[in-house]
């Protein structure tokens, strides 16, 4: 019988993680006079973070402690999808890395842990962060129950309406969650005086947590993302070290690339040391996902912008729908980010990487197929890769070719049942942004700053 798992024994697991700036040519961040030099982001991220950041090195060593925490549920298995392969009665063989059997239930620990690790180890007491779906938020919780640390967590206000068993699992792991924007900072207070019924977004919820880390005057609390930096995109390449490592145990190589992207970290983390071989001459296709209602990658212009809405972070370089976008409230929270990792958004100015968007009905439909095949409730964000996968195991099907398609099976949706229930009772809708609007969301950019158009290959 041939393995449906190829798992990897703890002894296998990868001990560097892969920096992908290390091979690609990056715009650098602005501040107000120039490029962001480390010491200015002192009051916000811990230093060994920092350097972290803007570290060039190819490889970078996982601590131990840090390894030793991944291995309460790493390796994760890489599972053939043999399940979904004969319901689609595809060529294609499909295979995924299960992000989902972590203790919160996503890959967002594989940078929770060591972003808590590092805070710890350069006397940080508090962490605050933001959170869309939820698990960001709780995968932090739990790296700080683990480290000893205080962690206070901003949820975007229709996510925290949308899913209350998130807030009871922070809750669990010790943290404390409020809605956002909320009246706990001046940045919540400002979003509120303008648009008290607002759902809220990942931008304004970022404000208020940066707000509540540098007003600290202990000095003991900083800021953590669970996205779009360089070093949150680096501990997550243990996800694809692992695949690949896994791939090669049964003689395979993938043809076709796919995670979902709301800040690109899960998509990067599968992706990018798949990347380094692209650069070194591959051939393989490479997509990140995202949902049509938020189509940063595919409709949005590659410019400097803000990470948040109350402008607190430095000008970034990548395609954004502007830091003031509120995203129409679709279910897969994690997705309804105005911009873009920058090393993703390179890759994609580039042409290493094709980004894709589907609505919202078509991910549910996916997701269920998966479901009632493969048995794992799938995250609504974790749907949007499953509609490029399914359309492109159907392409295979009709060129009658055997594709190899790897994705990343980002999270689970035991938390996300509401979604569930309002795609059967026909009360989901898909949104699709009209070209006004995006106009409208770009005249931000005006007065900001262009990034140049670099090549890396
Ligand atoms: C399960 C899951 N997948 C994907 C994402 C999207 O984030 P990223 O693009 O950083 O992987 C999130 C974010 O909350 C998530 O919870």
């Amino acid at each position: 019988m041939e393995a449906r798992k190829i798992i990897l024994t703890e002894d296998e697991m990868p001990r560097q993680w892969y920096n992908i700036l290390a091979d690609i040519k990056m715009n650098p961040p602005l501040g107000p006079d120039g490029p962001v030099s480390p010491d200015m982001l002192a009051p916000i991220f811990p230093m060994n973070l920092v350097e972290q950041e803007v570290s060039t090195e190819r490889w970078i060593d996982i601590p131990e402690p840090v390894l030793d925490i991944l291995r309460i549920w790493r390796p994760s298995p890489l599972v053939r999808a043999t399940a979904l392969e004969k319901a689609l009665d595809t060529p294609a063989k499909i295979y995924y890395k299960n992000e989902s059997v972590s203790p919160p239930g996503s890959h967002k620990p594989n940078t929770a842990v060591a972003q808590a690790y590092y805070n710890k180890e350069f006397g940080i007491e508090k962490i605050t962060t933001e959170t869309g779906a939820g698990q960001w938020g709780s995968a932090l919780a739990f790296a700080c129950s683990q480290f000893g640390l205080e962690c206070k967590v901003y949820m975007v206000r229709i996510s925290f309406d949308q899913k209350p068993y998130r807030k009871s699992m922070m809750a669990t792991w010790g943290a404390n969650c409020v809605a956002s924007p909320s009246t706990e900072t001046q940045s919540g207070r400002d979003v509120l005086a303008e648009n008290p019924d607002t759902p809220g977004s990942l931008g304004i919820a970022i404000s208020e947590a940066i707000e509540a880390a540098v007003s600290d005057e202990s000095g003991k609390t900083r800021y953590s993302l669970g996205s779009v930096l360089n070093h949150v995109l680096l501990h997550q390449t243990i996800i694809g070290l692992e695949a690949k490592k896994q791939l090669e145990k049964i003689g395979e190589y993938p043809d076709i690339i796919i995670g979902c992207a709301g800040g690109g970290s899960n998509f990067a983390g599968l992706a990018f040391p798949f990347v380094l071989d692209k650069i070194n001459g591959k051939e393989v296709e490479i997509y990140p996902v995202e949902p049509a209602a938020c189509p940063t990658l595919t409709r949005a212009p590659f410019v400097y912008d803000h990470g948040d809405y109350a402008q607190k972070t430095p000008l970034l370089p990548m395609y954004s729908l502007g830091h003031r976008f509120v995203p129409p409230p679709v279910h897969a929270g994690g997705l309804r980010y105005h911009g873009m990792a920058p090393t993703v958004s390179q890759l994609v100015s580039e042409g290493l990487l094709e980004a894709k968007a589907v609505g919202q009905l078509a991910t549910y439909k996916a997701g269920l197929l998966c479901a009632r095949s493969e048995g794992i409730i799938p995250a609504p964000e974790t749907n949007h890769a499953l509609a490029c996968v399914v359309d492109e195991a159907m392409k295979a099907k009709e060129e009658g070719k055997e594709k190899v398609i790897l994705f990343n099976w980002s999270g689970h949706g035991l938390l996300d049942l509401m979604a569930y229930d309002k795609y059967f009772s026909n009360d989901l809708i898909n949104y699709e942004l009209s070209d006004e609007e995006l106009q409208e969301s770009e005249k931000i950019f005006e007065n900001f700053p262009k990034p140049e158009l670099l090549k890396s290959v």
